[in-house]
Order: C-alpha cells, then sequence, then structure tokens
C-alpha cells in the first residue's frame, strides 16, 4: 500500500512537473479606481496579467491588501475576481497592494506569487485646505431623529454658502440634507429625520461648500449613526423610603422612543448625608429601572442613561434627571446649577418688581404731594384772589 500511495505521488509530481508552464508570475494588469460617487465606495479594478490569457489549468487568484483610514491598519483580501469595492476616506491617499497568486497544473501543484504591485492615488480636493469645516458632530437623539452640525473653517472665504450631501447603503445615490440649521445667511447643520437614516451600515456625509471666491475644501466623513445615540431624559423617577427605614428605592420608566427598552443602560448617582454631617457620594451602574440605596439622614439621587454596548458600539449619555431627596423636606439643599441659576433670576426679577414697585409708589407720593400742594397754593391764591376782588370796589370806590 504505502510503496504505491509513493509511486502514485511520484507520478502526479512527474506529470505535473511535465505539464508546469510557467515559471515566472506576473502582478496584475491595469489598476485602476474608479469612484463611484457615493462619498467614500471606491471600486478598485485589474485585469489578469497579459502572461496568464492562455493559462486555463491553473486557479489564478489575487491578493489585495488596501489601507483602512479610518482603523489606522491594513485590510486584506484573497479572490477569484477582477474588483473590489470599499469604503475610503476621500481625504486621504488609496493606499493598494496587489499580487497575482498561481495554483495547479501550470506551477506543478505548488502555490506561486507574483512580486508586490504598490499603489497611492491622492486625493484631489477643491480649495484651500483652511476652508474645510472643522469640529462636524452628530447627535441621533432618543433615535427619532439626527442632527449633525459644524463650525466654519478657520480661513473661510467671506459669504460662504455650506452643503450636506449623504448616502448610505439604502439610497441609489448621494442625497442632499433634507432640513439645513440656519445660521446668518448660511448653515451651521443638518436634521435628519429617522427616515432618512440607516443603522448598521456606512453612512456618508460631505460638508462642501460655495464662496464668491470659489469652492469650499470638501469634509468627508464616515459613521455608523446607531453609535451616536443619545437617549432621553429617564422618566417618572420616584424615591421612596421602604418600610423598615434602612434603604430607599429609586425607580424609573425608560424614556419612550425607539430605543429598545433592553439596549438601556443606567447611571445612578446619589450623595449621602450621615447623621454628622458627612457626605459621601456613590454611582451604580445597572439594567434594571430601580436601584436599592442606604437611607441616611439625607439621600438623594438623580439618573441618567444610555445605549448599551450590546446593542452599539458607542453612544452618549442622556442628561441627568433632576436630584430626587429623601427626606423631601430638605430638597431645596440639593439643587442642581441649573436650578441655581433659575433661582437666581427669580430672585434678581422679583428685587426688579420690588424696586420699580417702590419707585413707582415713591413717585406716586411725589407727585400727589405736588398735587396737594398745587390745590392748596391755588386755594390759597384763589383766596388771596378773593381779597383782592373783596378789596378792589372798595379800592375803585373810596
Ligand atoms: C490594459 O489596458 C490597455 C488599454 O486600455 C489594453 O489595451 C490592454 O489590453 C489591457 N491589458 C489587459 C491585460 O487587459
Ligand atoms: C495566447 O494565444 C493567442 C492565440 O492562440 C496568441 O496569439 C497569444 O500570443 C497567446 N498569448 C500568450 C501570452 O502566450
Ligand atoms: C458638493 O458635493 C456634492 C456631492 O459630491 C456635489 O454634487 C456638489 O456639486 C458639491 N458642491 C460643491 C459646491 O462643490
Ligand atoms: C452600588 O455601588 C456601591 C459601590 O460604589 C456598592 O457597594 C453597592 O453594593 C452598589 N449597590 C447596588 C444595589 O448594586
Amino acid at each position: 500500500m504505502k510503496v504505491s500511495s509513493v509511486v502514485l505521488v511520484v507520478i502526479t509530481t512527474y506529470t505535473w512537473m511535465c505539464h508546469a508552464k510557467v515559471t515566472s508570475v506576473e502582478p496584475p494588469d491595469n489598476v485602476t479606481v474608479s469612484d463611484l460617487g457615493l462619498l467614500g465606495q471606491l471600486m478598485i479594478l485589474w485585469s489578469p496579467p497579459a502572461s496568464l490569457q492562455n493559462v486555463t489549468d491553473c486557479a489564478v487568484r489575487y491578493q489585495l491588501e488596501y489601507f483602512n483610514t479610518y482603523r489606522n491598519q491594513w485590510r486584506g483580501v484573497r479572490t477569484f475576481r477582477t474588483s473590489l469595492r470599499a469604503q475610503f476616506d476621500l481625504e486621504r491617499d488609496v493606499q493598494v497592494k496587489l499580487r497575482t497568486m498561481l495554483r495547479g497544473k501550470c506551477t506543478g501543484g505548488v502555490e506561486r506569487s507574483s512580486s508586490t504591485l504598490e499603489l497611492v492615488w491622492p486625493p484631489h480636493l477643491a480649495g484651500a485646505v483652511g476652508s474645510r469645516v472643522q469640529d462636524f458632530s452628530c447627535v441621533f437623539h432618543m433615535k427619532e431623529y439626527m442632527e449633525c452640525t459644524w463650525d466654519r473653517g478657520p480661513d473661510e472665504p467671506p459669504h460662504s454658502k455650506h452643503f450636506l450631501y449623504y448616502w448610505h447603503s439604502g439610497l441609489e445615490s448621494v442625497a442632499e440634507c433634507p432640513e439645513y440649521i440656519p445660521q446668518s445667511g448660511d448653515r451651521k447643520g443638518c436634521l435628519f429625520p429617522r427616515d432618512t437614516v440607516k443603522e448598521f451600515t456606512d453612512f456618508n456625509v460631505c460638508v462642501n461648500g460655495s464662496s464668491p471666491v470659489g469652492p469650499i475644501r470638501p469634509a468627508y466623513f464616515n459613521m455608523q449613526v446607531q453609535n451616536y445615540v443619545k437617549p432621553g431624559l429617564v422618566e417618572s423617577v420616584t424615591l421612596e423610603a421602604v418600610e423598615e427605614g434602612e434603604e430607599v428605592v429609586l425607580e424609573w420608566r425608560p424614556t419612550e422612543g425607539h430605543i429598545p427598552p433592553h439596549c438601556l443602560e443606567y447611571e445612578v448617582m446619589s450623595e449621602h448625608t450621615n447623621q454628622d454631617g458627612t457626605i459621601w457620594t456613590m454611582v451604580n451602574v445597572t439594567e434594571d429601572t430601580s436601584l436599592v440605596l442606604p437611607a441616611k439622614q439625607q439621600s438623594c439621587a438623580r439618573v441618567r442613561s444610555h445605549v448599551h454596548k450590546y446593542c452599539s458600539g458607542s453612544s452618549f449619555w442622556s442628561d441627568w434627571t433632576q436630584w430626587h431627596c429623601l427626606p423631601v423636606a430638605s430638597i431645596q439643599a440639593k439643587v442642581s446649577p441649573a436650578m441655581d441659576i433659575a433661582l437666581i433670576c427669580v430672585l434678581v426679577a422679583s428685587a426688579a418688581a420690588m424696586l420699580s414697585l417702590c419707585m413707582s409708589l415713591w413717585m406716586f407720593r411725589k407727585m400727589w404731594m405736588k398735587r396737594s400742594e398745587q390745590k392748596m397754593l391755588n386755594s390759597s391764591l384763589f383766596w388771596e384772589n378773593q381779597q383782592h376782588l373783596k378789596l378792589s370796589p372798595a379800592l375803585s370806590h373810596p
């Protein structure tokens, strides 16, 4: 058995060696990059090397590596096809490494690969570098609408106008911003209603613009919208003492909206005041919608939520709820900065109101006094006149 299989291998190898026509393998030919016009989707195309045109008894594969600028690393694929579609950052170089791999009768059963072609295509960008928008950021509020905003570039020409274009896999072609956020004749952002975005796929954005002196440098962004979710305020928060008085229970409801409740995680911050006045803080993270906290002289708690990492790569925290305190009587002691400001405003407003009331009272009094003085003067004049009148006849007819 053993001998016969060895013989078989020898014969097979010998036959392959006889048929082996290919001694050197060339890298692929005519490599080109084609922009699909979808704000970052490029097609890399190549053709088999001319030397392999007539080779039929070997499998030709290609190894393609491209630099993923978003992750700052090379990605590689092996394929029988002669094209590859991938997402690139159009503001960076497109870097590709490509080689041919051959295996079969023509190579005597061994794998042969060509040298590696290294290709770089620099970006074509209009406009000056400093005209590019900066600080672009998006928040997908409660998964109901997404708000993206930007700041002007540092060297932006005056009287510029910005445009936002976007694309995702549910669209055949690029679309313009559904609702711009205006700012003194220009735009500073875009609002996307829920039905215009798509989760778990590339969401490509381009912010470009025009000005009287030429185009503004376009800025390209690639994102997954589910990573930009910010839940709304946690609702119906209650803090109640448990009968024994040792503990308090904080309870709440997830916000209404399109985030599945099982995707929410909560952070509870509580502040406890001991009998001796010392204060300590505790932070707990939970997937439940209630938390048992120790009951102290005073216990205050607030809660916020974000999307759990099982449901998205990242997420924003919602705003904090107001503080809820027990015992309730001392709720005054625990006001948030926003409440503080509101309180100051109210105080200032009431002080102003008091002041104006005092002023008007004082003025009213002054006027009244003036009037009564006038009256007295008038009446005395009248009296004097009367006297004159009475006296005059006596004077004229002495
Ligand atoms: C490469 O492109 C040129 C010009 O378009 C064409 O003549 C040639 O046949 C191509 N080579 C291969 C191997 O397809
Ligand atoms: C492939 O075959 C064609 C026709 O038989 C011939 O003209 C051509 O030169 C061959 N190409 C190579 C690379 O051997
Ligand atoms: C902005 O980009 C879009 C999409 O690529 C393009 O159609 C439009 O002409 C560009 N506008 C300007 C002012 O460059
Ligand atoms: C809350 O966190 C504290 C530590 O920060 C921990 O001791 C306590 O057990 C947690 N409470 C609950 C209910 O998980």
